[in-house]
């Protein structure tokens, strides 16, 4: 198994994109925080009915006491954090929206978890991997970014920051050990994404659209991102920081 005993953290884990992840890390043998500030208990039942090991935390990743929690309780439980995997943020809730519509409220919030968690996470579980002298740090960005998707500018932009944020913190922090790169998913078929609007025909375009875009044509599902997430949580990917994967099925070629 490529992650025996690895712990791992994943934010935003109680649904969608985050419980695949904390299902196929746990697959691989890791030790699994399941970490959101909804339960997590749907994700723990599918972990464990595979035979994995996995807590869950509450936390709000956009506060820093409720992050710092969230990393001195995973070294309680499990003595060390290997990985983080920095998924929460808000997409489910999301409607497609002209710039006039966005209020200042859900620019902010959007900023506030989309960015600010993300900085949040890394600064509270990086001194404990400056301690160990290693550490993988996986953001997940957006492919949105490449597309400069409409209607949804606050989400792209706050996106296109933690594309940017993981560069600058890896060459902050590569001396520790740590590494730090980013995922960024093609529109996947989880339910925030077909939440983003109430009308089907602007759906189906959505969904249309995105795999006319792609090289692999079909629709894309949270499973397509775990090879992606276990090559930048294992060693596989030890010589490799500051990077961006896009999985996408070759939407876009950056
Ligand atoms: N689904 C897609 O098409 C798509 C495409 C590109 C990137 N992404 C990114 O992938 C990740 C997961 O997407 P998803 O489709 O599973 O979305 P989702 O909305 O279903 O999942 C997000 C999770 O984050 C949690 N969360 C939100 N705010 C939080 C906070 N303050 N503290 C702790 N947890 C919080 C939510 O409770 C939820 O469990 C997100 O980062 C999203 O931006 C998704």
């Amino acid at each position: 198994m490529r992650l025996q005993d690895k712990v791992v953290i994943v934010t935003g884990a109680a649904r969608g994109i985050g419980q695949a992840f904390a299902l196929g890390l746990a697959k691989e043998g890791a030790k699994v925080v399941a970490a959101d500030m909804l339960e997590v208990t749907d994700t723990m039942d599918k972990v464990k009915a595979e035979g994995g090991t996995i807590i869950g935390i509450n936390v709000d990743v956009s506060h820093a006491g409720s992050t710092r929690d969230m990393a001195s309780e995973t070294m309680k439980e499990f003595g060390n954090i290997d990985v983080i995997v920095n998924n929460a943020a808000i997409w489910g809730g999301l409607k497609f929206k002209p710039m006039d519509l966005i209020s200042e409220e859900e620019w902010d919030a959007v900023f506030a978890v989309n960015v600010k968690g993300v900085w949040q996470c890394c600064k509270a579980v990086v001194p404990y991997m400056k301690e160990q002298g290693k550490g993988s740090i996986i953001n997940i960005s957006s492919a949105s970014i490449f597309q400069g998707i409409p209607l949804l500018g606050h989400y792209v932009a706050s996106k296109g920051a933690i594309w940017a944020y993981t560069r600058s913190l890896s060459r902050e922090i590569g001396e520790f050990g740590i590494r730090v790169n980013s995922i960024s998913p093609g529109y996947t078929m989880t339910q925030a994404s077909k939440n983003l609007s109430d009308d089907q025909e602007q759906l189906d375009y959505i969904y249309n659209l995105n795999i006319d875009q792609r090289i692999i044509k079909r629709a894309m599902y949270s499973e397509d991102l775990i090879g992606a997430l276990l090559f930048l949580a294992s060693d596989d990917s030890a010589f490799i920081t500051g990077q961006n994967i896009n999985v996408d099925g070759g939407s876009y070629h950056y």
